[in-house]
């Protein structure tokens, strides 16, 4: 390592990516804070640069370029992940990668069922390659407008079809790694089956960009549903909705593609921030469930499945009333509400977010016993509940009691509250980060609540594969 002075860094940066790729606080006119503010805002950075490569080699040659200099390098696709994992810290001294010109889909293979993408290539775009070849890439989440394939990768996203397509991990056979030196490791393999050895994509996934720069991925592909049916159904209780939960695995088997639950302050937010979208049934139940059945067949089985399935819940009583969709507008329109509960909850304020799992069949005993704990420590707080019941994830949001700004909510009771929550997930087995990561944001906490012989290897792989600590330092695990 020489430690290069800055200006001499990006010079190197400007000549491998072009001038115009290499973003700095100097050049006039500069505005970086789409690169450096995270997308909740609750943290904005101050960069070295923006660098912006337009393939692997450019990227290998800026991380060794880095590597030389002795600066950190943040990587970074469409920025909306929800820990504080993509931006820089406020030193000045880190180069954000910014994926996003690297977005091309390099091969589908119908045969193998497979489509290779470059890391920046944003969902929807993977979405819609897949289906214009007639395929289906089931990963979906609210932020796939923006998002990137890189970005999920270095997540593990789940999202809402989890239930049946597991997490993106599961949707991935191959990776293009640039590494901590600067290497480029070509495991863009399409191999279902692979025994030489350890598993180096799966630990690149889920690694937040602390081993490694994902350039390009091998994903699945799976054959389109002959149909796809929504419902929306209000449940009495959460035990109700697990029930249903139950019922549905029972009777629709794989067909079960997606089962969000949504609390009444959560339906009432987006009631509330978007009258327009028209929330239904939730003004007299606790609950509600958005449940969606994928047919092999076609959509009058779909339909005669589903209508059973909710027939038998009516009268199990694990449901009080429900619609079916009509017709796939119908279908986006409820898809949407759920979609939109994110951005309700900013809409109203800063909140305390948790991204939480707990086995499903004890989730009901959670939220009761944890929603009262949080209402006797911080009286008038408003419990934002949601997420994907059918992955036993929850989104257990806590809400500034009405009238408080969220800032000063923050301030004054987000230890506390993430303390309370936090143990209350390890006594129920649980895990405190499900899918989001865990970023900065969590960097702290991981430590209090994950096994010590488990982090203790992770840092040893971190040294050994980023001995300068080079790649996102501070974020997932502190190796000092
Ligand atoms: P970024 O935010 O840019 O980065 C996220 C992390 O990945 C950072 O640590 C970054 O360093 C790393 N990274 C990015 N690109 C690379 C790369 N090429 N190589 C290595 N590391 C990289 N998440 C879910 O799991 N499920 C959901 O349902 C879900 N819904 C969301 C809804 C909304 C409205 C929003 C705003 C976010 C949601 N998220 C969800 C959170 C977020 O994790 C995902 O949006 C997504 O996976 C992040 O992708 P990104 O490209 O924006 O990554
Ligand atoms: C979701 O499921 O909508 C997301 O993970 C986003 C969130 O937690 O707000
Ligand atoms: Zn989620």
């Amino acid at each position: 390592m020489t430690d290069l002075p800055s200006h001499d860094l990006i010079a190197q940066l400007r000549q491998i990516c072009g001038a115009a790729h290499v973003l700095t606080h100097d050049d006039p006119g500069a505005d970086l804070s789409p690169w450096e503010q995270d997308w909740r805002k609750r943290v904005r950075g101050h960069a070295l640069a923006v660098v912006r490569p337009a393939n692997t080699p450019e990227v290998a040659a800026v991380v060794k370029a880095c590597a030389a200099a002795g600066a950190s390098i943040v990587p970074q696709g469409g920025n909306t992940g929800l820990v504080v994992g993509g931006v820089p810290d406020n030193s000045g001294t880190q180069i954000v990668l910014s994926m996003t010109r690297m977005n091309a889909v390099r091969a589908i293979d119908p045969a193998n069922l497979t489509i290779t993408v470059e890391a920046g290539c944003v969902l929807q775009n993977l979405q819609a390659a897949a289906e214009n070849a007639g395929f289906l890439f089931p990963l979906s989440l609210g932020a796939e407008g923006s998002c990137t394939i890189g970005g999920n990768l270095g997540t593990n996203a789940g999202g809402t079809q989890v239930v049946r397509y597991g997490n993106t991990r599961e949707l991935c056979l191959g990776l293009e790694v640039v590494n901590a030196q600067g290497e480029v490791w070509n495991g863009l393999t399409g191999l279902r089956k692979d025994n030489t050895g350890y598993d180096l994509r799966n630990l690149m996934i889920g690694s937040e960009g602390t081993l490694g720069i994902i350039t390009a991925a091998t994903m699945k592909l799976y054959p389109l549903p002959a149909a796809q049916l929504t419902a929306w159904a209000a449940v009495p209780s959460m035990q109700a909705a697990v029930d249903l939960l139950g019922l549905a695995h029972q009777r629709l088997g794989p067909g079960l593609t997606g089962f969000e639950v949504m609390n009444q302050f959560a339906l009432g937010l987006v009631d509330k921030h978007y009258p327009q979208l028209r929330v239904p049934l939730w003004q007299d139940t606790p609950w509600c469930v958005l449940l969606e059945n994928s047919d092999s067949e076609n959509e009058a089985h779909a339909r005669a499945q589903f209508e059973a399935l909710l027939e038998a819940a009516l009268e199990a009583g694990c449901v009080s009333d429900a619609v079916v969709a009509e017709n796939l507008t119908q279908a986006r329109g409820l898809w949407h509400i759920r979609e939109s509960i994110t951005l309700a909850q900013a809409e109203e304020g800063l909140n305390i977010k948790h991204d939480i799992s707990i086995p499903v069949s004890r989730i009901p005993a959670f939220v009761a016993e944890t929603d009262a704990l949080l209402a006797r420590e911080v009286p008038g707080v408003r419990m934002v509940d949601f997420g994907h019941l059918g992955d036993g994830n929850l989104h257990y949001n806590v809400q500034a009691p009405e009238g408080v700004d969220g800032q000063v909510f923050l301030r004054d009771n987000e230890e506390r509250v993430n303390t309370l929550v936090f143990e209350q997930v390890a006594r129920y087995d649980g895990s405190i980060s499900a899918e989001h990561g865990v970023g900065e944001l969590k960097v702290g906490k991981l430590p209090l609540y994950k096994d010590p012989t488990a982090l203790a290897m992770m840092r040893a792989v971190k040294k050994a594969l980023d001995p300068q600590n080079l790649l996102n330092p501070g974020r997932v695990i502190n190796c000092p």
